[in-house]
């Protein structure tokens, strides 16, 4: 069935639900046109600058972030939970190491307004350019946050992403609320 599009929020619970839950996809590609799909747990999505933006955080010692680098432009998806293992995959091994699109058998295709792919087997996808990016400041971040997630000083970079495109599966609600019965 064709993907349709929506809304920025028409999809955001089942969305929130799938990150917070498995993870979301993020997919990126070097200057070589190569993908690479990494796992996200932490996303924001609101209106900035009088745009739809999702703002997505990686660490410097991520692939992903030197794809990122070299291409600025990425997609988020959203997989039904059957996909946890692949999920969980693509967030324990690294591109540098395998084609981890290879090794799940995700299969990355062709987006609507980005030079990256998308995952084929999300049911939800949006397409951002990066607009805007700033380093998470040490000094500036509460201690509590700063000792539970940046033991290791590889504090994250924010990717501020203005979402171009944004669609989803006629089914993607349901198949998305079925994995959480
Ligand atoms: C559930 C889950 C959520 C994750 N969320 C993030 C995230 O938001 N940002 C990040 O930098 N790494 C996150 N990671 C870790 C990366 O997905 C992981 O280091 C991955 O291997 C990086 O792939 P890459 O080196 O190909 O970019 C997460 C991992 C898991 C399992």
């Amino acid at each position: 069935m064709t993907k349709q599009p929506i809304k920025l929020f028409d999809l955001w619970q089942e969305t929130i639900d799938s990150l917070t839950r498995d993870g979301l996809l993020l997919c990126s590609a070097g200057a070589d046109g190569k993908p690479n799909v990494m796992t996200i747990g932490w996303l924001a999505g609101g209106a900035i600058w009088s745009k739809p933006i999702l703002t997505v955080l990686v660490r410097p010692s991520r692939f992903t972030y030197s794809r990122l680098s070299q291409v600025n432009e990425f997609t988020v998806n959203v997989l039904p939970a059957s996909f946890a293992e692949a999920i969980q995959h693509c967030g324990t091994t690294s591109g540098r190491d395998g084609d981890k699109f290879a090794h799940t058998g995700l299969k990355p295709v062709p987006a609507q307004k980005v030079r990256v792919p998308i995952v084929e087997q999300g049911v939800v996808h949006y397409e951002c350019r990066v607009v805007h990016t700033n380093e998470v400041i040490p000094a500036n971040l509460a201690a509590d946050i700063k000792a539970s997630a940046y033991s290791d000083g590889d504090y994250h970079r924010v990717y501020f992403g203005e979402v171009l495109a944004a669609y989803a599966a006629p089914d993607a609600r349901e198949k998305l609320r079925r994995a959480l019965l």
